[in-house]
Protein backbone atom coordinates (compact mmCIF):
# COMPACT_ATOMS: atom_id res chain seq x y z
CA UNK A 1 0.00 0.00 0.00
CA UNK A 2 2.51 2.47 1.27
CA UNK A 3 4.86 1.53 -2.08
CA UNK A 4 1.51 2.18 -3.99
CA UNK A 5 1.08 5.58 -2.52
CA UNK A 6 4.09 6.56 -3.85
CA UNK A 7 4.12 4.94 -7.16
CA UNK A 8 0.42 6.88 -7.77
CA UNK A 9 2.14 10.37 -6.25
CA UNK A 10 5.12 9.82 -8.46
CA UNK A 11 2.62 9.53 -11.36
CA UNK A 12 0.75 12.31 -10.62
CA UNK A 13 4.00 14.23 -10.08
CA UNK A 14 4.78 13.11 -14.15
CA UNK A 15 1.71 13.79 -15.38
CA UNK A 16 1.32 17.17 -13.68
CA UNK A 17 5.01 18.04 -14.60
CA UNK A 18 4.25 16.87 -18.15
CA UNK A 19 1.05 18.86 -18.28
CA UNK A 20 2.25 22.40 -16.84
CA UNK A 21 5.57 22.59 -18.39
CA UNK A 22 6.60 20.24 -21.22
CA UNK A 23 9.54 17.83 -20.08
CA UNK A 24 12.22 19.85 -17.96
CA UNK A 25 10.90 20.05 -14.36
CA UNK A 26 9.78 23.15 -12.82
CA UNK A 27 11.53 23.84 -9.42
CA UNK A 28 9.66 26.04 -6.57
CA UNK A 29 10.08 28.99 -5.22
CA UNK A 30 9.07 31.36 -2.02
CA UNK A 31 8.38 34.93 -2.17
CA UNK A 32 8.46 36.39 1.20
CA UNK A 33 6.78 40.14 2.11
CA UNK A 34 7.69 42.04 4.98
CA UNK A 35 5.85 45.31 5.57
CA UNK A 36 8.55 47.75 7.68
CA UNK A 37 6.18 51.00 6.63
CA UNK A 38 4.62 53.00 9.87
CA UNK A 39 1.17 51.62 8.51
CA UNK A 40 -0.47 49.00 6.95
CA UNK A 41 -0.14 47.95 3.14
CA UNK A 42 -1.91 46.07 1.10
CA UNK A 43 0.74 44.26 -1.00
CA UNK A 44 -0.34 43.12 -4.35
CA UNK A 45 0.57 40.65 -7.20
CA UNK A 46 0.03 40.03 -11.06
CA UNK A 47 1.10 37.71 -13.47
CA UNK A 48 2.28 37.60 -16.80
CA UNK A 49 0.45 36.29 -19.90
CA UNK A 50 0.54 32.40 -19.07
CA UNK A 51 1.50 32.20 -15.24
CA UNK A 52 -0.80 32.16 -12.32
CA UNK A 53 -2.05 34.63 -10.03
CA UNK A 54 0.10 34.35 -6.52
CA UNK A 55 -1.44 34.98 -3.47
CA UNK A 56 -4.61 35.59 -5.09
CA UNK A 57 -3.48 38.28 -6.29
CA UNK A 58 -3.71 40.79 -2.99
CA UNK A 59 -3.82 40.75 0.85
CA UNK A 60 -3.14 43.03 3.92
CA UNK A 61 -0.03 43.13 5.60
CA UNK A 62 -0.22 44.63 9.26
CA UNK A 63 2.93 46.62 10.43
CA UNK A 64 6.30 44.68 11.45
CA UNK A 65 4.54 41.19 9.85
CA UNK A 66 5.91 39.25 6.64
CA UNK A 67 4.24 37.05 4.72
CA UNK A 68 5.42 34.03 2.67
CA UNK A 69 3.93 32.62 -0.69
CA UNK A 70 4.79 30.04 -3.27
CA UNK A 71 5.70 30.39 -6.83
CA UNK A 72 6.44 28.55 -9.23
CA UNK A 73 10.61 29.10 -10.22
CA UNK A 74 9.65 30.24 -13.76
CA UNK A 75 7.20 32.55 -12.90
CA UNK A 76 7.11 36.42 -14.06
CA UNK A 77 4.97 38.77 -13.31
CA UNK A 78 5.00 42.15 -11.01
CA UNK A 79 4.49 42.84 -7.25
CA UNK A 80 3.57 46.33 -5.70
CA UNK A 81 1.71 47.23 -2.68
CA UNK A 82 -1.49 49.70 -2.17
CA UNK A 83 -1.78 51.95 0.79
CA UNK A 84 -4.37 53.83 2.58
CA UNK A 85 -6.75 51.31 1.74
CA UNK A 86 -10.67 50.71 3.15
CA UNK A 87 -12.54 48.20 1.45
CA UNK A 88 -15.66 48.66 3.75
CA UNK A 89 -16.62 51.66 2.14
CA UNK A 90 -17.27 49.92 -1.00
CA UNK A 91 -15.89 52.74 -3.09
CA UNK A 92 -13.49 52.74 -6.14
CA UNK A 93 -10.92 53.12 -5.55
CA UNK A 94 -10.31 51.26 -2.30
CA UNK A 95 -6.77 52.33 -1.76
CA UNK A 96 -4.81 55.48 -2.16
CA UNK A 97 -2.40 54.27 -3.94
CA UNK A 98 -1.90 51.26 -6.23
CA UNK A 99 -5.92 50.50 -6.11
CA UNK A 100 -6.82 47.77 -8.11
CA UNK A 101 -10.94 47.83 -9.11
CA UNK A 102 -11.56 48.31 -5.31
CA UNK A 103 -10.75 44.49 -4.20
CA UNK A 104 -8.67 42.92 -1.56
CA UNK A 105 -8.05 39.99 -4.08
CA UNK A 106 -6.72 41.90 -7.37
CA UNK A 107 -7.33 38.47 -9.13
CA UNK A 108 -5.43 39.40 -12.05
CA UNK A 109 -6.27 43.09 -12.32
CA UNK A 110 -3.59 45.41 -12.87
CA UNK A 111 -3.13 48.28 -10.18
CA UNK A 112 -3.51 52.16 -10.80
CA UNK A 113 -0.15 53.93 -11.19
CA UNK A 114 1.67 55.61 -9.62
CA UNK A 115 3.29 52.58 -7.67
CA UNK A 116 6.76 51.00 -7.17
CA UNK A 117 6.86 47.62 -9.10
CA UNK A 118 8.78 44.82 -8.19
CA UNK A 119 9.21 43.23 -11.92
CA UNK A 120 10.59 39.52 -11.75
CA UNK A 121 11.22 37.22 -14.47
CA UNK A 122 12.01 34.09 -13.13
CA UNK A 123 14.02 31.39 -14.95
CA UNK A 124 15.95 28.70 -13.12
CA UNK A 125 19.23 27.10 -14.92
CA UNK A 126 18.11 28.26 -18.10
CA UNK A 127 19.09 30.97 -20.53
CA UNK A 128 18.20 33.82 -20.36
CA UNK A 129 18.56 33.23 -16.66
CA UNK A 130 16.53 34.96 -13.71
CA UNK A 131 16.23 38.24 -13.33
CA UNK A 132 14.20 40.71 -11.45
CA UNK A 133 14.22 44.78 -11.10
CA UNK A 134 12.59 47.59 -9.25
CA UNK A 135 10.88 50.06 -11.93
CA UNK A 136 9.83 53.51 -11.64
CA UNK A 137 8.86 53.87 -14.90
CA UNK A 138 5.00 54.45 -13.83
CA UNK A 139 5.89 56.26 -10.96
CA UNK A 140 6.60 55.68 -7.26
CA UNK A 141 4.75 55.28 -3.78
CA UNK A 142 7.19 53.57 -1.51
CA UNK A 143 10.59 52.62 -1.14
CA UNK A 144 11.73 48.85 -1.07
CA UNK A 145 14.14 46.46 -1.52
CA UNK A 146 14.59 42.88 -3.13
CA UNK A 147 17.01 40.21 -1.44
CA UNK A 148 17.68 36.28 -1.58
CA UNK A 149 17.94 33.97 1.26
CA UNK A 150 20.74 33.31 2.07
CA UNK A 151 21.42 37.20 1.28
CA UNK A 152 23.75 37.85 -1.82
CA UNK A 153 25.24 41.07 -2.56
CA UNK A 154 25.09 40.74 -6.45
CA UNK A 155 21.61 39.80 -5.71
CA UNK A 156 20.07 42.67 -3.57
CA UNK A 157 18.22 45.77 -5.47
CA UNK A 158 18.84 48.43 -2.69
CA UNK A 159 16.57 51.05 -1.53
CA UNK A 160 16.07 54.72 -1.77
CA UNK A 161 18.57 57.26 -0.48
CA UNK A 162 16.16 60.21 -0.37
CA UNK A 163 12.84 60.49 0.68
CA UNK A 164 11.06 60.94 -3.26
CA UNK A 165 7.76 61.94 -1.82
CA UNK A 166 8.85 64.93 -0.11
CA UNK A 167 11.25 65.56 -3.19
CA UNK A 168 8.36 65.02 -5.84
CA UNK A 169 7.91 68.22 -7.60
CA UNK A 170 4.08 69.59 -7.28
CA UNK A 171 3.17 68.71 -10.75
CA UNK A 172 3.65 64.87 -10.36
CA UNK A 173 2.23 64.48 -7.08
CA UNK A 174 -0.59 62.65 -5.93
CA UNK A 175 -2.39 63.68 -2.79
CA UNK A 176 -4.86 62.03 -0.63
CA UNK A 177 -8.16 63.78 1.21
CA UNK A 178 -5.62 64.73 4.36
CA UNK A 179 -3.61 66.70 1.81
CA UNK A 180 -0.26 64.18 2.47
CA UNK A 181 1.66 63.39 -0.92
CA UNK A 182 1.19 59.27 -1.12
CA UNK A 183 2.63 58.84 -4.43
CA UNK A 184 4.67 60.42 -7.21
CA UNK A 185 3.53 60.26 -10.72
CA UNK A 186 6.41 59.56 -13.18
CA UNK A 187 6.84 61.96 -16.10
CA UNK A 188 5.44 59.67 -18.80
CA UNK A 189 2.50 58.86 -16.33
CA UNK A 190 2.01 62.98 -16.02
CA UNK A 191 2.64 64.48 -19.42
CA UNK A 192 2.11 61.00 -22.03
CA UNK A 193 4.85 62.96 -23.93
CA UNK A 194 7.10 60.55 -26.39
CA UNK A 195 9.66 61.82 -25.37
CA UNK A 196 9.05 60.46 -21.39
CA UNK A 197 7.87 57.51 -22.30
CA UNK A 198 10.60 56.35 -25.14
CA UNK A 199 7.80 55.76 -27.83
CA UNK A 200 7.78 57.05 -31.70
CA UNK A 201 10.68 59.00 -32.72
CA UNK A 202 12.32 58.60 -29.11
CA UNK A 203 11.76 54.33 -28.98
CA UNK A 204 15.10 53.24 -28.73
CA UNK A 205 17.55 53.58 -25.82
CA UNK A 206 19.98 55.99 -27.87
CA UNK A 207 16.94 58.65 -28.68
CA UNK A 208 15.45 58.39 -25.44
CA UNK A 209 17.32 59.88 -22.80
CA UNK A 210 16.99 61.03 -19.06
CA UNK A 211 15.28 64.60 -17.89
CA UNK A 212 14.46 66.38 -15.28
CA UNK A 213 12.04 63.97 -13.60
CA UNK A 214 14.08 61.01 -14.35
CA UNK A 215 17.44 62.09 -12.74
CA UNK A 216 15.17 63.45 -9.55
CA UNK A 217 14.12 59.26 -9.46
CA UNK A 218 17.52 58.42 -10.19
CA UNK A 219 19.05 60.51 -7.42
CA UNK A 220 16.58 59.45 -5.11
CA UNK A 221 16.39 55.81 -5.40
CA UNK A 222 19.68 55.00 -7.37
CA UNK A 223 18.83 51.20 -7.55
CA UNK A 224 15.59 51.58 -9.31
CA UNK A 225 14.82 52.35 -13.11
CA UNK A 226 13.97 55.65 -13.32
CA UNK A 227 12.84 55.42 -16.90
CA UNK A 228 11.75 52.78 -19.56
CA UNK A 229 14.80 52.93 -21.51
CA UNK A 230 17.72 53.64 -18.65
CA UNK A 231 20.85 52.10 -20.06
CA UNK A 232 22.50 50.22 -18.63
CA UNK A 233 19.60 49.22 -16.91
CA UNK A 234 19.35 48.23 -13.46
CA UNK A 235 18.38 44.72 -13.69
CA UNK A 236 19.45 42.06 -11.46
CA UNK A 237 20.23 38.77 -12.57
CA UNK A 238 20.33 36.37 -9.82
CA UNK A 239 18.78 32.58 -9.37
CA UNK A 240 17.61 31.74 -5.98
CA UNK A 241 14.71 29.98 -4.87
CA UNK A 242 13.39 32.60 -1.90
CA UNK A 243 13.03 36.42 -2.80
CA UNK A 244 12.51 38.53 0.46
CA UNK A 245 10.57 41.99 -0.32
CA UNK A 246 10.61 44.73 2.09
CA UNK A 247 8.81 47.67 1.81
CA UNK A 248 9.79 50.66 3.14
CA UNK A 249 13.24 49.19 4.62
CA UNK A 250 14.07 52.53 6.01
CA UNK A 251 13.26 56.00 7.73
CA UNK A 252 12.15 57.05 4.07
CA UNK A 253 9.11 54.75 4.41
CA UNK A 254 7.68 56.68 6.13
CA UNK A 255 4.39 58.72 4.75
CA UNK A 256 5.03 61.57 6.98
CA UNK A 257 8.91 61.84 6.74
CA UNK A 258 9.59 65.51 6.79
CA UNK A 259 13.00 65.30 4.40
C1 LIG B 1 -13.90 52.89 5.98
O1 LIG B 1 -15.08 53.32 5.34
C2 LIG B 1 -16.24 53.19 6.16
C3 LIG B 1 -17.45 53.54 5.31
O2 LIG B 1 -17.28 54.76 4.63
C4 LIG B 1 -16.08 54.10 7.38
O3 LIG B 1 -17.22 53.99 8.22
C5 LIG B 1 -14.83 53.69 8.14
O4 LIG B 1 -14.61 54.58 9.22
C6 LIG B 1 -13.64 53.69 7.23
N1 LIG B 1 -12.49 53.14 7.95
C7 LIG B 1 -11.33 53.78 8.04
C8 LIG B 1 -10.26 53.06 8.79
O5 LIG B 1 -11.15 54.89 7.58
Amino acid sequence: MHLLGKFVAFFLFLIWNLGSSGNSVVQACTFSVSNKCPFPIWPATVANHGHPVLAKGGFYLAQGKTQKFSCPGDWSGRIWARTGCNFSSGLKPACETGDCNGLLECNGIVGIPPATLVEFALQFNKSPPSFYDVSLVDGYNLPVTVTTTPAMTKCRIGGCLKNLKSRCPVELQVVNKKGEVVACKSACLRFNRDAYCCRNEYGSPEKCKPNMYSKLFKDSCPSYISYAFETPSPLVVCNSDEFVITFCPDKWGSQHAST
